[in-house]
Parts: structure tokens; C-alpha cells; sequence
């Protein structure tokens, strides 16, 4: 089986730096990423500096374009699918057209990767999303999950799941995510799996059990899914836990314990001597201890009822032996999740540096310093994925890839 990747929602390359590094023989054929209401393309850019860029199999270049006008057939093939997608509405209703016909909501992006998988039918994917998506939506718990577990299953794949905390196997940040490990159900994997419990695969045996160990498995539970998509988004509705497996339909869940690792601590990714301006000046320092602080706010409710909006104190500044926070794409503005350290040269307060939140994210020095703001360096670190954890599954694909045919 070639060594092939095709990297949907690409931003500035995570998925595929973290194959690269393995330096095992990945190549990546085809990419996509464009960034909706901008005008200018931060992020392919970068992505075009560090790797240029990818033709279709019609000689064309699409690759900065929005992912729905894309005609899936001209990907160029692919043995592995990634992408790192948004969490969205997924439910979907009959087509006018054809009761077996589905139609999600405009512009959710799981129905891009549903459509690639139908034409390109690539062997295996790994997906990453929030680590609310196995929650959502609030109404009808586990539904856009289960939706994502139908299509799957609907196409012919098997699959393994983990919400994975990055600072438990050794990065720099406490970032939850959940991982989807898919795999088409006539590879030699899918054969190995169907001979092992559920237990076992999501214990020992599995795909992110070997990457990253767990200590303890609780009681597993399991439900089956609907065939059809539309009953999936109508009427499921699941608990599911941080692991699991979907085979044939049937989906087992499962909580898991983490073997924890020793983390990167915040003081070993700072630089020394920053620029000036990275310091909190001191007429801004009322507002970020407002930000930081704990507060009660009385509110009116869109529909007139008065709550009050509470929330307590953050750590100001964040301590430098522990990991760092999740870092959202609004890193450094004046928000109450940016991070502020204690510069550890001159003791004053600051915001992290472009570098610092690459190192966060395990990607290269300066790997976005490729012409854009600081303020977009910080954006596109804070929608991008930690990159080791990438490299840690492309050691366990590479394990896999050798048995398949
Ligand atoms: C969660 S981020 C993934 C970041 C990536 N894993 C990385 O390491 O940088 C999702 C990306 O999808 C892109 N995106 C959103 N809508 C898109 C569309 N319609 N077509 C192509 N890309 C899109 C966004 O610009 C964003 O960079």
C-alpha cells in the first residue's frame, strides 16, 4: 500500500509536518485549505511556502479554494485521509429528490469529508475534532457524533475513538481533543480487529491503545445504530465515553484511564529576552486583572429573564510548572483565556511570543513566520493541532500499513 495522504482543512500543515517527521516514506498528494470571508489566504500560503503546492488529476490547482466546489473525483488517491474538521450542526433531513437521499445544513464541512470518502474510498482516515463533539448538541446528546459513526458505517468503515489530552503524553499544553481512527472494513486491519474483543482493541490491541497507553478500562457499553442517517439525526441520542469502537454497526463505549507521562512545563518553551512589545503595559493591567478575575454579572436572557452570569478566578499569571492552557484562535487579544506569564529574565508580565505558541503546538520555530501578522501567526496556532500526536499515529499507521497488501 502506498504511503500516500490527502489533508483536508489543512491550515498551516499540522497533520502533514507530523508525518513528515517520521520520515518513513508519507507523501502527501493532495491538500485543502481555504479560510471563508478572507481575503487574504494566511494559511495556504504558509502551507504553500513550507510544502508547494498540489495539482488535481485534471493539472489543475484547487487547493486554496472552499472545499465544497471541489469535485471530489480529481483528488488525486490517497491511501489515508486527514482532517482536522469544525464541530457543527450535523443533523440532516430526507431530499426532496429521494426519501434515501440525505441533506445536511449549508456549509457543515463533515458532509466535504463524507463526499470524499464516497469518491476516493481511501482506506484509512484519521479525523480530530473538539472534545465537546462526542456532547453535542446540548438538545439530543451524542446525536452528531452518532451521525458522524452512521456515515462511517454506511460507507463501509470500521472505527476506534479517543478524546486525547496532549499534556498527558508529554506536550506543552492541556488541549482535549478527540481523535477518530476510520478504516475501510476489506483492509487487512479491519480483518486482525474483527478477530478481537471490543476490550481489546480499545484496551490494547487498538490503534490509539498502542500510541497512547491507557492504564484502566471501566464497564463497556453499547448500542446499535440506526442504517438510516436521517433516524440517527432524528431520534439518537448516547453517552458516549473518552473511548470507543464502532464495527458493523454496533458501537461500543468505554472510559478510559491515560498512562500520564511527564508533561512540557510552560517555562520550558519561553524564550528569553522578547520584544518590548509582548509586555502588558500598566494602564492595561486593570483590564486583564478584570478579565482573569472571578465576577457576577446581573443579565437579561434574550427572552427577559434576569440571571446572573458568574464565573471564578483564572491563574494570573499562568504557572510555569504546569502545561499551558488550550490555546484558542484568540491568543494574545485582551481575552480572559489569552495566556500571561511571568517573564522568567525580567519578572514582568507578558503575553506569549509567535514562537512560544508554535512551540505549544510542537510545531517548528517560526514555522508561521512567513509573512502574515503576529495577530494571524497566533490564529492559525490556535485552530492547528499539537504535532507530535500526529507523529505518535503515524508510528502506529506505519506498524499497520506493512501487514495490508
Ligand atoms: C481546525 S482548523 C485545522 C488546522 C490544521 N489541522 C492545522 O494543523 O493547522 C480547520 C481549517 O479548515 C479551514 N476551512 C474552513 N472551511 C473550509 C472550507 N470550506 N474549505 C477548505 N478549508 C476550510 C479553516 O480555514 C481552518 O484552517
Amino acid at each position: 500500500m502506498e504511503k500516500t495522504i490527502c489533508e483536508l482543512f489543512a491550515g498551516v500543515g499540522g497533520f502533514r509536518l507530523g508525518f513528515d517527521r517520521l520520515d518513513s516514506g508519507w507523501h502527501t498528494t493532495w491538500f485543502s485549505q481555504w479560510e471563508p470571508g478572507a481575503k487574504t489566504q494566511w494559511a495556504h500560503e504558509c502551507y504553500i511556502k513550507h510544502f508547494g503546492d498540489c495539482p488535481d488529476l485534471n493539472g489543475e490547482y484547487h487547493t486554496g479554494e472552499d472545499i465544497g466546489t471541489v469535485k471530489k473525483e480529481s483528488i488525486p488517491d490517497h491511501t489515508l485521509l486527514v482532517g482536522g474538521f469544525p464541530c457543527q450542526d450535523y443533523s440532516v433531513a430526507h431530499t426532496l429528490a429521494s426519501s434515501k437521499g440525505i441533506e445536511g445544513k449549508k456549509g457543515v464541512l463533515w458532509w466535504q469529508i463524507r463526499d470524499t470518502l464516497i469518491a476516493k474510498k481511501p482506506p484509512f482516515c484519521i479525523f480530530e475534532n473538539v472534545d465537546r463533539l462526542l456532547k453535542s448538541p446540548a438538545k439530543q446528546r451524542g446525536r452528531d457524533f452518532g451521525i458522524i459513526l452512521a456515515c462511517l458505517n454506511e460507507q463501509g468503515y470500521s472505527a476506534e475513538w479517543r478524546v486525547i489530552n496532549a499534556a498527558t503524553y508529554g506536550a506543552a499544553q492541556r488541549r482535549r481533543r478527540t481523535f477518530i481512527f476510520a478504516y475501510r472494513n476489506d483492509t487487512a486491519y479491519a480483518n486482525r480487529s474483527n478477530s478481537r474483543s471490543a476490550e481489546e482493541i480499545i484496551g490494547e490491541e487498538g490503534f490509539f491503545a498502542k500510541g497512547f497507553p491507557i492504564k484502566e478500562i471501566g464497564k463497556l457499553r453499547s448500542i446499535t445504530l440506526s442504517e438510516d442517517i436521517v433516524d440517527v439525526s432524528d431520534n439518537f441520542a448516547f453517552a458516549f465515553e473518552n473511548a470507543g469502537y464502532l464495527h458493523e454497526g454496533i458501537v461500543y463505549t468505554v472510559g478510559v484511564d491515560e498512562i500520564e507521562e511527564a508533561p512540557t512545563l510552560l517555562r520550558d518553551i519561553l524564550q528569553a529576552n522578547v520584544d518590548e512589545s509582548h509586555y502588558i503595559t500598566t494602564d492595561k493591567m486593570p483590564k486583564w486583572t478584570y478579565m482573569k478575575g472571578a465576577k457576577k454579572i446581573p443579565r437579561t436572557s434574550a427572552d427577559g429573564h434576569e440571571y446572573v452570569f458568574s464565573e471564578g478566578p483564572i491563574a494570573f499569571p499562568d504557572p510555569w510548572d504546569r502545561p499551558g492552557r488550550t490555546m484558542l484562535t484568540s491568543e494574545s487579544t485582551l481575552n480572559r483565556s489569552t495566556h500571561v506569564v511571568s517573564d522568567p529574565g525580567t519578572g514582568r508580565l507578558r503575553l506569549l511570543t509567535p514562537i512560544e505558541a508554535e512551540r505549544m503546538q510542537g510545531f517548528d520555530d517560526d514555522w508561521t513566520n512567513t509573512g502574515m501578522p503576529n495577530r494571524m501567526r497566533f490564529f492559525c496556532m490556535g485552530n492547528a493541532l499539537v504535532v507530535p500526536m500526529i507523529t505518535r499515529m503515524g508510528k502506529v499507521l506505519d506498524t499497520i500499513i506493512v501487514e495490508e497488501p
